[in-house]
């Protein structure tokens, strides 16, 4: 199976889409942003790189980014194809991701500016399973316990903060959202109205990955 391209602003629902598109198609999730994050914990030199760039919303340079995804394709699971989270976010990745992997669907999640504030502020997740969930729009089940794990252990990202969460749009309205066209004129991109029901964008998105 060739791979796949989840595509949208920050808080557009890219990480909840994902595992649920997991989940069925069995392609494993390849988040740069949660590659990152792993970085900056670990206090590698990528890590160094990149965090002062993801402290402020803005992006990590290119460079860096392809040589992680370079590595991340050569693992045994990426065989089949993966599925892109977060990535590519400039044209420049985009070209250096058409030299080493086919992508068949380019899927965008649209949600208006309007929402997006309110979604990431309120966003939590299981530090052991990595569910994603949200205050309002979708707690956990029982109170303080993972739907999917029964951990109790939750966490929420740094950059999850209204001032970063501005940042992070400006740079995908300037650098990210012209790869819309890039794509759309090589006919593999499907964009789905993200300003809805959970379950009803997984349904939709699923129906064209058939
Ligand atoms: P990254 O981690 O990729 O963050 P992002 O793109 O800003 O996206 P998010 O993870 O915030 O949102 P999401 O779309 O996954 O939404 P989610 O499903 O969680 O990047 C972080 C940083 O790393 C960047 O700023 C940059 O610095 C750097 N970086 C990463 N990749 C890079 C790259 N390729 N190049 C350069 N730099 C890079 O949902 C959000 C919330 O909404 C949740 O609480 C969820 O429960 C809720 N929700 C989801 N769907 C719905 C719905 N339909 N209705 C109501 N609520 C919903």
């Amino acid at each position: 199976m060739k791979s796949i391209v989840l595509f949208g602003p920050p808080g557009a629902g890219k990480g909840t889409q994902a595992q649920r598109i997991m989940n069925s198609t069995g392609l494993p999730q390849v988040s740069t942003g949660d590659m990152l994050r792993a970085a900056v914990s670990a206090g590698t030199e990528t890590g160094v790189k990149a965090k002062s760039f993801m402290d402020a919303g803005e992006l990590v340079p290119d460079d860096v980014i392809i040589d992680l995804i370079k590595d991340r394709i050569k693992q045994p699971d990426a065989v089949n194809g993966v599925m892109f989270d977060g990535f590519p976010r400039t044209i420049p990745q985009a070209e250096a991701l058409s030299e080493i992997c086919e992508v068949s669907h380019v899927i965008a999640i649209e949600v208006p500016d309007s929402k997006i504030v309110e979604r990431i502020c309120g966003r939590f997740t299981c530090a052991d399973c990595s569910a994603v969930f949200h205050d309002t729009f979708k707690p956990t089940k029982v109170l303080n316990k993972c739907d999917s794990c029964d951990s109790s252990n939750f966490k929420r990202r740094a950059d999850d903060n209204e001032s970063t969460v501005l940042s992070r749009l400006n740079a995908y309205h300037e650098q990210t959202s012209p790869l819309a066209d890039w794509y759309k004129s090589r006919n593999i991109f499907y964009p789905f109205n993200g300003d809805r029901p959970i379950d009803e964008i997984t349904t939709d998105i699923l129906s064209v990955l058939q």
